[in-house]
């Protein structure tokens, strides 16, 4: 912004002065899109040596254990700094009350595990909810048509002890519940995992872009009703500064705002209104959409991706969890 009482005007002043070529644009341009900057959500299934497409996600795949870790062992090759994985539990052990969440040993327990030994340079991020785990779909328990704020916390605090356990690096409660964040902070403590991070996902509205990430995981066909009582409505603004508000002050070390690109005025907010580590999660239908647009030829992949990306840069995210991650890692590694 021009500081001061300045008086510039045209034809003394010529805008397009600085952008007359490319490296002074380059030398002028105020933001940048780095490797440092991505977060590389993977979806992980059980068995070995399976690649599982996600038809609503082009160029996502399930991946098993064994060829997580090939991809891992490739992102951290890129120098990605952190990846988060995602569970895709068996219809067989689902349950009404999400109990496989809290047994030790599964399978995203065992990919924490695999990947911390053989690919120890890089962070491993790890949503806390019970979606993945449910029969119903959501990410507490039901009961009577509602779901159980305390007693999903006390789940939750479990969870999230075992996936540090596991070796998780930053715990992501994904779920919403009133007061998860300072529980989870003493539950982690108490067991010794002071240095354990909490990523929160603050200000997570409930949104229709999710549909792609539901069948990613197999929990789509399964919602009974919606997310509405714990998910943030998207007329608000306001409230998603006190819901940030509230878990920096339970002890969370960074946040995240959800969805990203339609809820770029949120993440401006939130990062200049508190100044901490502060995300952006260009979620499931957000990818889907860029590449409907690109498959259809309607849109050029490379510079579209880009621009998407950029856009969260100067709105003032530290950093993107995005399912491009590897591809954008691709293109700025040649540069
Ligand atoms: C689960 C969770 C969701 C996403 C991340 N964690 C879905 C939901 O809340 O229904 C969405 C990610 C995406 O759409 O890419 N708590």
């Amino acid at each position: 912004m021009l500081k001061g009482n300045i008086n510039r005007t045209f034809p003394k002043v010529r805008m397009r002065r600085n952008r007359k070529s490319n490296w002074s644009r380059r030398l002028v341009a105020e933001n940048y899109l780095k490797i440092s900057d991505l977060i590389l959500p993977l979806f992980v299934i059980d068995g070995v040596n399976k690649v599982q497409p996600v038809a609503s996600m082009p160029g996502v795949n399930r991946l098993s254990i064994d060829n997580l870790l090939d991809t891992v062992k490739n992102a951290a090759d890129y120098s990605i700094p952190t990846i988060a994985i995602f569970p895709v539990i068996e219809p067989s052990l689902k349950s009404d009350d999400g109990s496989e969440a809290i047994r030790a040993n599964n399978l995203v327990c065992r990919a924490i595990n695999s990947i911390k030994k053989s690919i120890p340079n890089i962070g491993v991020m790890c949503d806390v909810a019970l979606d993945p785990y449910t029969t119903h779909g959501h990410d507490g328990i039901l009961k009577d048509g509602e779901i159980l704020n305390d007693k999903t916390v006390d789940i939750l605090c479990r969870q999230a002890v075992l996936q540090a356990e596991a070796g998780c690096d930053i715990i992501a409660p994904s779920d919403m519940m009133d007061g998860r964040i300072g529980s989870i902070r003493s539950a982690l403590d108490s067991e010794g995992f002071y240095n354990t991070q909490i990523m929160s996902y603050a200000a997570k509205y409930s949104s229709s872009f999710y549909g792609p990430f539901r069948d990613a995981v197999g929990s789509s066909g399964r919602l009974t009703g919606d997310k509405r009582t714990y998910q943030m409505d998207p007329r608000n603004s306001q409230e998603a500064l006190h819901e940030v508000a509230l878990d920096i002050s339970e002890g969370a070390d960074m946040v995240i705002v959800k969805p990203g690109l339609p809820y770029l005025d949120i993440l401006y907010q939130v990062k200049s209104s508190f100044g901490i580590p502060t995300f952006a999660y260009q979620v499931s239908g957000e990818y889907s959409m860029l590449l409907s647009g690109i498959k259809n030829d309607f849109l050029p992949r490379k510079e579209c991706i880009h621009e998407s990306l950029i856009a969260f840069k100067r709105a003032g995210a530290d950093g993107i969890i995005t399912y491009f991650a590897e591809e954008v890692a691709k293109h700025l590694s040649k540069r």
